[in-house]
């Protein structure tokens, strides 16, 4: 079975092995690539099929698209790989023609059942004459069709049954089934007070395996609703976990976001102000967070200083590693170096339409 797996821009080695170690932790053998295509983002992975025997010895297939949607940590989507080609035209008709006819050659029945409902949802990335609305039409009627020939095809695009996932990326095309549904992986449930700048639980999750934690203690100083640490206690670390945050606003939502994880026990949160973190914690072995960017006009001033002033605190605390996301590349760069640290390793991640910089420092 092929699947096309979903994540953010720039984390896909870190996605790439954690499929790689869950695929072995499960016995099951398969082939994990990042950038199929090219195509930034996605991840295939080859895996065959398996069987186990249940307790009334009957044999069932092991649900792989489950196993994945319930246990990765840095996945957006799970998408059942149908079909996928390069497209040759970029202009609107020759393109929707070119996608229609595809889809109409490509062995549909055998994935759904004429008697399920079913929506198609688009995503199209790069530029291109027509739209992802454009996809989705294109992509249905193409099934519409392909079905009517072995039946009456329902459509249900608030409900349906099956999800088909058309994605046209700079000029590949995919198709596939989304077993993820309509709710991004990165989507915790556990998310009952929502930050405005708010980080994606898979990137949070990609800042932790940067930072190859060996059980010491991790601080994030500004943690605002404390998406890192509790991914981190998710993870049954069994370190101790700090959290500062400046606004008692976000530092409740912080706590009630916890207490929704079931880990709020697990996480000691101060509310203080991370230009003093020393006056707070004595030492750590590891620090993570996601700054503020200043993106809000007038704010963008401040951010040189409290660089300055966070990266001074952390000189006198931090014994091991630093993993810091920002926009504020010089910024960031100037504060690591005048305090003494050094960068160990550096890349750009896609955030919310940005390309955020990582940092890890040591
Ligand atoms: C980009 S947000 C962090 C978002 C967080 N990773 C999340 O997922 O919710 C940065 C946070 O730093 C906080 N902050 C700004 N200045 C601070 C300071 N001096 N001390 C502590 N926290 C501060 C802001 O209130 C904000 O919540």
């Amino acid at each position: 079975m092929k699947f096309i797996l979903t994540t953010s821009q720039g984390i896909e080695d870190l996605a790439k092995r954690e499929v790689e170690a869950l695929t072995e932790k499960a016995g099951l053998n398969g082939k994990v690539e990042e950038k199929p295509f090219g195509v930034e983002g996605r991840i295939a992975a080859e895996i065959e099929e398996a069987y186990y025997f249940d307790e009334k010895r009957k044999k069932r297939e092991f649900e792989i698209a489950s196993f994945l949607n319930e246990n990765s940590k840095l996945l957006h989507r799970v998408i059942l790989h149908i079909s996928s080609t390069r497209l040759n035209s970029s202009e609107k008709e020759k393109a929707l023609q070119e996608i229609y006819d595809f889809v109409l050659n490509t062995p549909i029945e055998n994935y759904v059942k004429v008697s399920e409902s079913f929506a198609v949802r688009s995503f199209r990335k790069g530029e291109h004459e027509f739209t992802s609305v454009d996809i989705a039409k294109t992509v249905g009627s193409a099934i519409y069709e392909k079905l009517s020939k072995i039946g009456t095809p329902k459509v249900n695009l608030d409900h349906p049954s099956v999800i088909f996932r058309a994605e046209v990326i700079n000029d590949v095309f995919f198709l596939g089934i989304d077993t993820t549904g309509d709710s991004s992986l990165h989507k915790r449930p556990w998310r009952v007070y929502d930050h405005p700048a708010h980080l994606k639980a898979s990137i949070a999750n990609a800042m932790i395996e940067l930072a190859e934690l060996d059980g010491g203690s991790v601080l994030d100083p500004m943690c605002g609703s404390g998406t890192i640490l509790i991914e981190l206690a998710l993870r049954d670390y069994e370190g101790r976990i700090i959290g500062i945050e400046k606004y008692k606003k976000h530092l409740t939502g912080a706590k009630m976001n916890a207490l929704a994880a079931g880990v709020l026990e697990r996480i000691e949160f101060i509310h203080g102000d991370a230009t003093k973190l020393s006056q707070y914690v004595e030492s750590v072995d590891f620090a993570i967070s996601n700054l503020p960017y200043g993106l809000k006009i007038g704010k963008k001033s401040l951010i040189p200083e409290l660089y300055m002033e966070v990266f001074n605190e952390l000189s006198k605390v931090l014994e091991k590693r630093g993993v810091f996301l920002t926009t504020e590349k010089r910024v960031i760069e100037t504060a690591i170096e005048e305090n003494g640290f050094k960068i160990k390793h550096h890349r750009l991640i896609g955030h919310g339409g940005l390309k955020v910089h990582a940092y890890v420092i040591s």
